[in-house]
């Protein structure tokens, strides 16, 4: 049986999944691995566990496969994977001069207010790439690679040091590392490194410049569907790498969205994502001018508007990790629900500062309207709440910059869009439909769709058309069933929370 191959690199786990003509589900594999947070608000992996864990995921994955195909063919390999997460390696060793940083890493914050300071503004990039000047891009954690760490400074001196974000790495080790690797990587997470100008699709001469980088360090940029190299060994030897997007642009195209069709995915944290067509739309109401996709070298570059929220599934897991209000991710459905409302409670998720639209890094998390009969189950479901106020905040800021009406539903997909009450919630936050697919590692799918396209395993218009599949049509929705003043009511109410989480340090 002939299939498709998808890699997702996430900020948790690591994982592999074949995908069969009809785009269905083989066998899939993942692994989690550490989060290194020596300082407060640091966050680091290990690029070779990362490696480590892609080697594991692909045996482990096709040997599920094949013990259910033994015919199993791999026609090529899609790649999707964290964005922002930044490296730096030595050309003479292919070995990390660092560990990688995190897009929540909140390092760099001095460097992004002494940045600010100069330019006047915080927005003077967005015209070039899209962004603000934040914690959150890659430029201003090679930045601080280059000024703190001696290995990364030598290595740039001396004309061997390699910066790239996970899906160059990944790319590069897959395709042989020192003995012949390529040096790639693809449009939509070039434009999340703050060096990219999203027009021309090119690195900014200009910004390189600023963030003391040149061309021969960074990778080329590519498509996000063509053939850029093959894999060198192991089992997948041989196999074209030919899909490669962002975890976010890649789930918008699981979900095979339509230009003005949105959809969030919550992970981690929570990423909306408007598909706005061949239009880089600005955005007045603080949300990123991002690439959806370029399905093809010649293809037409497609735009979306990001709104990116760095807490959501990571607020769950510090109610089980650290606070050990819950079991298990899924238990906070169960724990939520065992109350009918917060009981006045209200959560401000802000651990590492607050992204889209808000773009404050000195926020810090807040509960508020605590009494003597507040339980677990109010601060559970508070924090649910704060991720579908967050979403709110961002829906609403999109009907503003994409001058839209309104929207008729919202996509979603993602870990915690399993928890149905989350879904609720969202539904009556937002008041129109969720809509959440039979399948939801839409991001995987994006990946091995795209990988399928530009390998003629499947049609652009096969995947993108209405009649191909049927995971557009097998879906759950969620309509809202709380009356508009009440939401009105108590979101006024999370706002002023909002505001209360800023300037604490
Ligand atoms: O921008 C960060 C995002 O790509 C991370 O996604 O799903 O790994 O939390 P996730």
């Amino acid at each position: 049986m002939r299939c498709i191959a998808a890699l997702d690199q996430g900020t948790q786990s690591t994982r592999f999944l074949l995908y069969n003509p009809n785009a269905e589900l083989v066998a899939s594999h993942h692994l989690e691995f550490e989060q290194i947070t020596r300082q407060p608000g640091w966050v680091e992996h290990d690029p070779l566990e990362i490696w480590s864990t892609v080697l594991q995921c692909v045996e482990n994955g096709l040997c599920t496969a094949r013990r259910k195909h033994a015919d199993l063919e791999v026609v090529a390999l899609g790649i999707t994977n964290q964005r922002e997460t930044t490296m730096a390696w030595d050309r003479r060793t292919g070995q990390p001069l660092y560990n990688a940083i995190v897009w929540l890493d909140r390092r760099t914050s001095a460097i992004c207010q002494r940045l600010t300071k100069e330019l006047g503004s915080g927005d003077a990039f967005r015209g070039t790439t899209g962004l603000p000047v934040s914690t959150y891009f890659s430029a201003f954690k090679w930045l601080w690679l280059l000024e703190n760490v001696e290995a990364v400074a030598a290595a740039r001196a001396e004309g061997h040091c390699m910066v790239g974000t996970m899906d160059a790495w990944l790319m590069y080790n897959l395709t042989g590392g020192v003995n012949g690797g390529i040096f790639v990587t693809d449009v939509s997470n070039a434009a999340r490194t703050c060096l990219m100008d999203i027009h021309s699709r090119r690195w900014d001469p200009a910004l390189l410049e600023r963030f003391q980088l040149s061309t021969d360090m960074l990778p080329c940029i590519c498509s996000n569907a063509e053939v850029y190299g093959r894999i060198r060994d192991g089992p997948l030897a041989g196999v074209p790498i030919a899909g490669c997007l962002g975890d976010q642009q890649a789930a918008m195209l699981g979900q095979r969205c339509r230009p003005m069709e949105a959809k969030n995915t919550y992970g981690t944290g929570c990423f909306l994502l408007l598909h706005t067509g061949t239009e880089a739309v600005a955005s007045q109401a603080g949300l990123l001018t991002t690439m959806a996709y370029q399905l093809g070298p010649e293809e037409p570059p497609q735009y979306a508007l990001e709104g990116s929220i760095a807490i959501a599934g990571a607020g769950v897991s510090w109610l089980r990790d650290r606070m050990g209000l819950i079991d298990s991710a899924a238990d906070s459905e169960a724990v939520a629900s065992s109350v009918a409302d917060t009981g006045g409670v209200y959560f401000v998720p802000a651990f590492g500062g607050l992204l889209a639209p808000h773009w404050r890094d000195d926020a810090r998390g807040v509960i508020l309207g605590l009494s003597s009969y507040t339980s677990r189950g109010h601060i559970v479901r508070a924090l649910l709440e704060a991720i579908t106020w967050q979403t709110k905040e961002v829906l609403d800021a999109m009907l503003k910059d994409a001058k839209q009406t309104g929207f008729k539903l919202l996509r979603v997909d993602g870990g915690a869009s399993q928890n149905n009450l989350l879904m609720q919630l969202q539904a009556d936050a937002i008041q129109i439909p969720v809509r959440r697919p039979k399948h939801l590692e839409t991001t995987s799918l994006g990946a091995a769709f795209a990988a399928g396209i530009a390998t003629g395993f499947w049609s652009k218009d096969w995947v993108l058309g209405s009649g191909a599949t049927n995971q557009r049509e097998d879906h759950t929705d969620f309509t809202p069933q709380v009356d508009r003043e009440t939401v009105d009511r108590r979101f006024r109410c999370w706002q002023k929370a909002v505001v209360r989480s800023f300037d604490l340090e």
